[in-house]
């Protein structure tokens, strides 16, 4: 007997080893997606019976992690004075420009799609926040993360990091280019897939302050499937994490321009999630 020779249409990348793989006792998409459509209609009917509901549903069964990832006690008050003594700070050097192009980190260009992101950081008001540290973090096109427990069978790209930072301008202005994320999978169920999403950190003036959201692309077929996107039971609220295609930022030649604002508080402000969100 001689070795099979793989056929021309073969997978290049070996299949996911056992331990990447869903458990049998995971529940099945249909299961995840009938609970997200189960709880929005019951969250729907809470709020139109006057319930003060909050945007982010943090006991959120179908994102089965989110009960062990959520606070189970009450927030304690810190003094920020002495926190700022104590905690790490920006670091020890000024931003360079640079740090908010992902694609100029390594000597070869990284693979992907090519893609600017920008927007401003405001208020409830619409003012402008200026001097604010954003960080980005990111898989690469293939939907893999240099993390040593991201070991998603896609391959890693030797000039991509996926990590950069920046600070706002005088008008809350900011702006990175990068290459688009592409989608991964996480073992929340049996081929569970998160929509292609770009990190956000925002700083405030302190640690304390800190918040971290998601931003993601305009018509992701997996936004109905995911359940850390519908934990947030709103879909204006959704929709605020959406960026835009904005042709005019398009840059001819060179990259796909998205435009996306960030609103830290008020009605209109961005969802940010807890700490430890995939
Ligand atoms: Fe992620």
């Amino acid at each position: 007997m001689t070795a099979p020779v793989p056929t021309a249409g073969a997978p290049r990348t070996a299949a996911a080893p056992e331990t990447l793989l869903a458990s049998e006792d995971m529940p099945p998409q249909s299961q995840i997606t009938r609970e997200i459509r189960d709880l929005h209609a019951a969250t729907d009917a809470r709020e139109a019976a006057g319930e003060p509901v909050p945007a982010t549903l943090r006991d959120f069964a179908p994102y089965r992690s989110s009960i062990l990832r959520h606070p189970t006690k009450n927030p304690r008050l810190v003094d920020p004075e002495t926190i700022e003594l104590l905690s790490p700070a920006f670091g020890q050097r000024d931003v360079a420009r640079i740090e908010s192009d992902l694609t100029l980190q390594h000597r070869g260009e990284p693979q992907g799609e090519r893609i600017t992101v920008e927007g401003r950081l405001l208020d409830s008001w619409g003012r402008p926040i200026a001097n604010e540290l954003v960080e980005v973090w990111q898989a690469n096109a293939a939907g893999r993360y240099i993390h040593q427990r991201d070991q998603h069978p896609a391959p890693l790209d030797p000039h991509f990091t996926g990590a950069g930072r920046t600070v706002t301008d005088d008008q809350g202005r900011w702006k990175f280019t990068t290459i688009k994320p592409g989608p991964y999978p996480w073992k929340n169920h049996v081929n569970a897939w998160r929509p292609a999403h770009i990190h956000f950190s925002i700083f405030g003036s302190g640690f304390t302050q800190r918040i971290v959201t998601q931003m993601y692309f305009p018509g992701d077929p997996l936004f109905a499937l995911d359940p850390i996107y519908n934990s947030i039971h709103r879909q204006r609220d959704r929709d605020a994490l959406i960026a835009t295609y904005d042709h005019d930022l398009t840059v001819p030649e060179f990259s796909m321009g998205y435009r996306w604002d960030i609103v830290v508080d008020g009605p209109d402000a961005t969802w940010f999630e807890q700490d430890g969100e995939h």
